[in-house]
Order: C-alpha cells, then structure tokens, then sequence
C-alpha cells in the first residue's frame, strides 16, 4: 500500500513507520518535527527506497493538500498529536490546535483527495486514539468500543473531539475511516519525558523515581511494537466506519510497574542499593484518572489480534534497549521542558 503516516517521528509512530517499511509499503512520514520528534527513531528504515521523510505540519492545508498529491496514498494513519497530559495542563492551546483544528485539517485535505480520486471505497483514513478518551474507571469494568465518551483532562478532551471530528466526517461524507483508541503504550524510542523512561534513566542516575499521588492510578499496559502491529492489522482488515479498542491486558498500578521496572535494573545493572529505594511519591496530577483498562474482544475475535509480549517480557526488553541506547536518549534530556515536573499549575 501506498501509506502516509502523520507523527512518524514520533514514539508510536516511528514504530508504525519502521513496521509498515519492513513489511514493504511505500510510506511517506509527515512530522512537524516538534520537541517530541526524533528521527533517529526512523533511522534503521531511513534509507530504503520505499521510506521519504516529509517535515510538515498537518495544520498546514496547503502543504496537505501537497503531500496528498504527491504521495498519491491508499491511506493514511494520522498519530500525529500533542501527547502529553502534563503538558497540556500547562499548555492547552497547543492540544486544541494541532490535535482538533490539525485533525480537522487534515480530514479536510483527505476528502478533497478521495473525491478527486472518484471516491474509492478502499481509501482508508485512519485515525489513531487513546482510550483516556472514555475517562476514568472504578475498581471494576473495562472501555469497550460502546463506552460514552467521558474524557476529563485538555490532552483527552481534545483527542475526543477529533475522533468525533473523525467520525462526523464518515457519516457526513462517506469519508472510509477506521478508529482505533488504544491504552498506554511504553517501549523503545519513549520520549523521556514520560512515566516509563523517566523512571529508567533517574534509577541509572540514581536521582529521586517520582510516583504521582500514592502511585494506585491503574493503566493497561501496551508494547508499542504490538500497537504499530495492530494498527497495521485494523487498517487492512478493519471493518470500514469501526473503532477498535486496542489493549494489553496487563493492568498494573503506577507502583506495581515501577518496581516492576526496578527489579530488572537490580538484575541487569545492579546499583549500590536496591532501585526501588528512590521511589518517591510527588504531589498528584490535578485530575488524574484512576483507572483504565481495555476489553480487546473485538479486536481480537474480528481480526485475530492479541500482543504478543507480557508486560515483564517488554518492560525486560524496555530496559534493556535504553541501556543500549545512552546516545539516544542523551540528545534529548536537554529538550524543553524534559526532566522538570509540569502539569502542576492547575
Ligand atoms: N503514548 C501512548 O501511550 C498513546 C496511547 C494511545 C494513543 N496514543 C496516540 O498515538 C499517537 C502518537 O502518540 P505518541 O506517544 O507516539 O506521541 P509523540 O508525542 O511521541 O509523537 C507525536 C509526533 O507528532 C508530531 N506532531 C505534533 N504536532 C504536529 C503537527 N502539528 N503536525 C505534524 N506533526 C506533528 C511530533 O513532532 C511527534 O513526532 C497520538 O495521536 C496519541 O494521542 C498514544
């Protein structure tokens, strides 16, 4: 397939982008190139002849309205987003910007190509969420693809708003979408501004692992090269107008995963004390969700779909890659922002 992928310098992106290349699609990256990109993360495709690199913005319509006719795609996977929740407590404007009016952008770009192409029906614009778009759970109970949406900070309100936007756009005109809102995801190439990387690399320097509020905030926890394979795995199989919810089944309280993570760094590079002795617990996020946990049924009975790593396997590989990659998350400790806590002004 001939594939744009928006955000592809991204985390999940670029894992999106090294799979669809590998497996032989000619796929098109289009990043703005913010302070969360990092194209070495494309770096092991880069070169091959079926990969080009566009630095754009999808706010942009001219330049979509370019890239689309150049590129001449079957389909597009739109990752492109403002991803961070702290940041965006501290910052919304940019999250209804790029991720409502660039959403809106970019659909607009899509449907002038699709009717100048007659309409396909095969045409596929792909939208990528989050399941924090469904609020936040009790002790019980999981998102399923029929949950009202309940979201509650700037970063999921604005991604609901653009799966509706989505949506609208399918129903309004014809436009062949597929939805997928998927649970937390860690892996290599996370930028080290969240909970996972951090955690990693302040245990190495041996500085203060922060857990927010008492550390009882539940998540599901996905590998990224298991989200990039079922994202690869909706978009040419997924029924057109669906969503699917995209999960680990592997819940783990934000203390459970960390000591998680501190148990194999105590295995792999032993420190003077047990890493689990730096944990410590920081003021709350203002409006932090409780708990979120994803019923995967339909994607697993439709599609076949299931992850193929525990959460100790990948949280083991995790670890492993940023102990061999020190340059690469080096580079950007120093980007804006990076190591301070945000989202505490609220
Ligand atoms: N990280 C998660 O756990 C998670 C879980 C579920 C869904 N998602 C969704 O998956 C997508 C990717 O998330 P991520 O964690 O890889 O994010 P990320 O922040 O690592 O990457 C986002 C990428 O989008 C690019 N970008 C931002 N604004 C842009 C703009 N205006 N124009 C073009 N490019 C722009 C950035 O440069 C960056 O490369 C997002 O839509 C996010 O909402 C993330």
């Amino acid at each position: 397939m001939r594939l744009i992928v928006t955000g592809g310098a991204g985390f999940i992106g670029s894992a999106v982008v090294r799979q669809a290349v590998m497996a032989g699609h000619e796929v098109l990256n289009l990043d703005a190139l913010t302070y969360a990109a990092c194209l070495d993360n494309v770096a092991s495709v880069a070169d091959r002849a079926n990969y080009t690199f566009l630095e754009a913005d999808i706010r942009d319509r001219a330049a979509m309205d370019q890239a689309f006719t150049d590129h001449q795609p079957d389909a597009i996977m739109h990752l492109a987003a403002e991803s961070h929740v702290d940041r965006s407590i501290d910052g919304p404007g940019t999250f209804i910007e790029t991720n409502i009016n660039g959403t809106y952008t970019l659909l607009e770009a899509a449907r002038a190509y699709w009717v100048g192409q007659g309409k396909p029906d095969s045409f596929r614009f792909h939208h990528i969420s989050t399941d924090e778009v469904y609020g936040s759970l009790g002790d019980t109970g999981q998102f399923t693809e029929d949950t009202a949406y309940d979201p509650r900070s700037p970063y999921s309100a604005s991604k609901a708003a653009s799966d509706h936007l989505v949506r609208a756009w399918a129903e309004t005109y014809g436009l062949p979408v597929v939805l997928t809102n998927c649970s937390n995801n860690y892996g290599p190439y996370h930028f080290p501004e969240k909970l996972i990387p951090v955690v990693i690399l302040n245990a190495l320097a041996g500085k203060p692992l922060p857990i927010y509020g008492d550390g009882s905030n539940v998540r599901d926890w996905l590998y990224v090269e298991d989200h990039a394979d079922a994202l690869l795995t909706v978009l040419q199989r997924g029924q057109v107008g669906r969503s699917y919810n995209i999960g680990g089944e592997n819940e783990r309280s934000n203390l459970e995963l960390v000591q998680t993570i501190c148990a194999i760094l105590d295995r792999l590079k032993p420190g003077p004390k047990p890493y689990a002795d730096l944990i410590t617990f920081v003021t709350d996020r203002p409006g932090h969700d409780a708990r979120y946990a994803i019923d995967p049924t339909r994607i697993r009975e439709e599609l076949g779909w299931r992850p193929s790593v525990t959460v100790e396997e990948g949280l083991e590989k995790t670890v492993r890659w940023y102990l061999d990659n020190e340059a690469w998350w080096r580079a950007l400790q120093d980007r804006h922002g990076v190591g301070e806590r945000l989202g505490v002004k609220a």
